[in-house]
């Protein structure tokens, strides 16, 4: 392997990513696309932009000429950039559309114009809807509910158009609930953390009783290299964990590090128009080619308090900036 694209690689997730396959291929040069949003940081980069391992490219997704040139030569493009939020979707979907659907054709029709060997499809479990009892393996049927999940769910479309019209190789994957450092304060673990080192309350939506399985982003990032060996071209992988927490258990656990109570530190704020109350996938799939999470939430909760107490001010700063 000589060079890997990753879209999206500055923000959460794509981090993690980067750190993983600089890890795993340290041979291999990495070109980061991002566009920069405010979900991105250069500086979760940096260490691996000074060994001059990673090279970052500030551009956007839905722009086909630099695709075409970012993709030309890699062995491999793992796509994960994106708008991931849910709630900025209800109020901003057409960008949602945008980005993640034309976004993700853009980069589609760029892999095959170059002929890329090997692409990697980052995708969510919001695809399959809400599921209130059992677990959707990947044959489920996708029934998105919000504006996000119908953009990822619009991405996968094409990316199927394109596996088989054009039989671009290309793996989709879709994960659970990722957590762990760098993840912008709009989503719930660094909202409530953030909202307690500012002496604020933590917003909970609805009665907060939503359930979601929590995939640490180090076991999502190894998931990703373990398909980038063994991973079979045109096959689909749900990538999740038995971690299954109530919202409102979430907040529990952060108010104990601030050695607060629920019943102080907790206002219930108004739903999202439309809320799933729960998503549950299978993962044997990729369990026979040998994965499982090592990471534990309730133990690394600590860890990531302790990043975002370091880190306040830049994501402060950033917050203020963008929300
Ligand atoms: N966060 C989760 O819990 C979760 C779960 C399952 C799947 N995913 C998927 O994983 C991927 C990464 O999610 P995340 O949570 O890290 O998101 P994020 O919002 O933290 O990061 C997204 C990144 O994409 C970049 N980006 C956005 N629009 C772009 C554009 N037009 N061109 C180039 N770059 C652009 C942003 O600058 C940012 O660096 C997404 O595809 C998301 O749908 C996320």
């Amino acid at each position: 392997m000589r060079k890997i694209l990753i879209t999206g690689g500055a923000g959460f997730i794509g981090s993690h990513f980067v750190d993983a396959l600089a890890a795993a291929f340290p041979d291999c040069r990495i070109v980061v696309f991002d566009k920069m949003t405010y979900a991105a940081d250069i500086r979760y980069l940096a260490p691996l932009i000074e060994t001059g391992q990673t090279q970052l490219v500030v551009g956007d997704i839905c722009d086909y000429e630099l695709c075409r040139k970012l993709v030309h030569g890699c062995d491999l493009v793992v796509h994960a950039a994106a708008e991931s939020h849910v709630d900025r979707s209800f109020y901003s979907s057409m960008l949602f559309t945008q980005t993640n659907a034309l976004g993700t054709h853009t980069i589609m029709e760029a892999c095959r114009n170059a002929k890329a060997p090997r692409i990697i499809h980052i995708s969510t479990d919001e695809v399959y809807g809400e599921v209130l009892s059992g677990e959707c393996d990947e044959s489920g049927e996708m029934n998105p509910t919000n504006p996000y999940s119908a953009s990822k769910a619009a991405a996968e479309m094409i990316v199927n158009g394109y596996r088989h019209s054009f039989k671009l190789p290309v793996i989709v994957v879709r994960a659970n609930n990722v957590y762990g450092i760098r993840q912008f304060p709009e989503k719930l673990i660094p909202r409530c953390i953030m909202s307690l080192i500012d002496g604020e309350k933590i917003p909970l939506h609805g009665d907060g009783n939503n359930v979601r399985h929590y995939l640490a982003a180090p076991d999502f990032a190894a998931a990703l290299v373990l398909l980038v060996n063994k991973g079979v071209i045109n096959e689909i992988y749900n990538i999740g964990s038995k971690e299954e927490h109530r919202n409102r258990d979430i907040a529990q656990m952060i108010c104990e590090q601030f050695n607060t109570t629920f019943e102080d530190s907790v206002k219930f704020v108004k739903d999202r128009p439309f809320n799933d109350r729960r998503y549950s996938i299978s993962w044997d799939k990729i369990a026979d080619l040998g994965w499982k999470p090592k990471h534990n939430l309730p133990k690394n909760i600590p860890m990531i308090v302790d990043w975002y107490r370091k880190n306040a001010e830049t994501i402060r700063n950033r917050q203020e900036i963008h929300t």
